[in-house]
């Protein structure tokens, strides 16, 4: 058997968690590749809605097994927090949740050298999250990082402290202090993940390929904060791209099939950073009011634009997608006339193509009819003509079909374009 693979084709936050848990019940096993608590997953069903940071999406299917695999950076910390919201909704994920034994750990303090280089920053400051991604990808980058396994081997006292008066030395110099009921709040956590499966996910799933299991392996962020071909400076410290899977879970290329590509209807970026059809106008705010842009880790508010189908085509043409799945086009309900990038220009010269730096493109745009009629009162095939334009205008510009469209944050509120090439 193959994996499959969905990731976030803008900025992040295109609806991952609701689409991973729809098609849970497809898969044996949901695998997380890289990111940590940076990442916030929202999921919706039953009237209730559910946040998850590290922990896999799949995890409200029993029959699923979830594995955080070595790519991903772990909290303990709120590791804790997510599985223990999880126990007040009585859900047991001791019984399907596997972590890698290669995961790397963020520490108390990769979260306060996340602040102070920030804060170092000022104006050009990159909007992190502040939970300690960019420090814990920096120390297992420079080899001196310490992972999940060695929290089971009798050393793992003596390097951590070693690790932390390291740390402690930089934040000195940024008059940081490291309270001690910091590194109490770590080690409890460490007690507490103990008592789940800690192993070599990347036997657990090569294993399970041979066995004919299906797995779907869940990105975390968007390509266009991808470390190598996104908005660099201000991206997140992973390959949130295709690449990130094999390195993230130790699968082979060879072994890939589907790539899901998911975005928005429309685009928003939280944090800094170009956007080249960012709306700083009311279309911008009522984008912003009707999807309810306020970020699911941070609670801050999303900067919102037109689609923007040179970036897209970017992302596409990175990851290889095989299938788009269209997210949000509930909010671009009642909307007159709608956007759409299709070129950018940068120093007089037109382009299709993405620039190596996106702070000085202007963007040309393609006017469609927007509409009016709300999308859940639509069965599949009658969509509208004006939705239908729009869907058509990006599959032919992307030369990919957009296989599923969301209309909704519940899980029930998905259609299939094209429900046969899903059996
Ligand atoms: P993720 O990080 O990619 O999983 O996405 P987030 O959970 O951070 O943000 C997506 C937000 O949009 C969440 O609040 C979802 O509940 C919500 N959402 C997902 N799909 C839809 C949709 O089709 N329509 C609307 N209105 N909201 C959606
Ligand atoms: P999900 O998985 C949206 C952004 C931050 C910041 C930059 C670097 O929910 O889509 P970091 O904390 O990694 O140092 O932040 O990346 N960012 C996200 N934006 N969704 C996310 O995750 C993000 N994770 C990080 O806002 O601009
Ligand atoms: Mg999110």
């Amino acid at each position: 058997m193959k994996v499959d693979i969905l990731l976030g084709l803008q900025w992040g936050d295109e609806g991952k968690g609701k689409v991973v848990d729809y098609l849970a019940p497809k898969y044996d096993i949901i695998a997380r590749f890289q990111g940590g608590p940076n990442a916030g997953h929202t999921l919706e069903f039953d009237g209730i809605k559910h946040v998850l940071h590290q922990i896999p999406s799949g995890i409200f299917h029993g029959n699923c097994l979830n594995i955080i695999g070595n790519g991903v950076v772990l909290d303990p910390v709120v590791f804790r927090k997510e599985i223990e919201a999880l126990y007040k909704l009585s859900i047991d994920p001791k019984k399907n949740l596997l972590i890698s034994n290669r995961c790397h750990l963020i520490l108390p303090t990769h979260k306060l050298l996340d602040k102070a280089y920030e804060e170092e920053k000022g104006e050009k400051k990159i909007g992190s999250t502040l939970k300690g991604i960019g420090p814990a990808y920096g120390s297992k980058i420079a080899r001196a990082g310490l992972r999940l396994g060695d929290i089971l081997s009798n050393d793992f006292e003596k390097k951590f402290s070693e690790t932390i008066e390291e740390h402690k030395a930089i934040l000195e110099a940024y008059e940081i202090e490291v309270d001690d009921h910091l590194l109490l709040e770590f080690k409890d956590s460490l007690e507490f993940i103990k008592d789940f499966e800690i192993g070599s996910t990347e036997y657990v799933l090569n294993n399970n390929l041979k066995k004919g299991k299906r797995i779907l392996a869940e990105g975390a962020q968007g390509s266009l904060l991808d470390v190598d071909f996104g908005s660099y400076p201000f991206v997140t410290s992973s390959n949130t791209t295709v690449s990130g899977v094999c390195s993230g879970l130790g699968i082979p290329p060879r072994r890939v099939d589907k790539v899901y590509g998911i975005f928005k209807a429309y685009c928003t970026r939280v944090g800094s950073g170009p956007f080249p059809t960012e709306l700083l106008n009311d279309v911008g705010e009522k984008l912003q009011k009707q999807g309810n842009e306020f970020g699911a880790t941070t609670g801050r508010p999303r900067r919102c634009g037109w689609l923007d189908l040179v970036s897209l085509n970017y992302s596409c043409m990175i990851n290889g997608v095989t299938d788009l799945f269209m997210m949000k086009t509930d909010v671009l309900e009642g909307f007159d006339e709608i956007n759409v990038a299709n070129s950018y220009t940068t120093n007089d010269e037109k382009s299709e193509e993405l620039p190596f730096s996106l702070e000085h493109v202007t963007p040309s745009y393609k006017n469609m009819k927007g509409w009016s009629e709300t999308i859940a009162d639509m069965q599949t095939k009658k969509l509208t003509v004006e939705v239908l334009d729009y869907i058509a205008f990006i599959e032919h510009y992307l030369e990919t079909p957009i296989n599923l469209v969301s209309y909704g944050p519940d899980r029930k509120e998905t259609v299939f374009k094209k429900d046969d090439s899903w059996s």
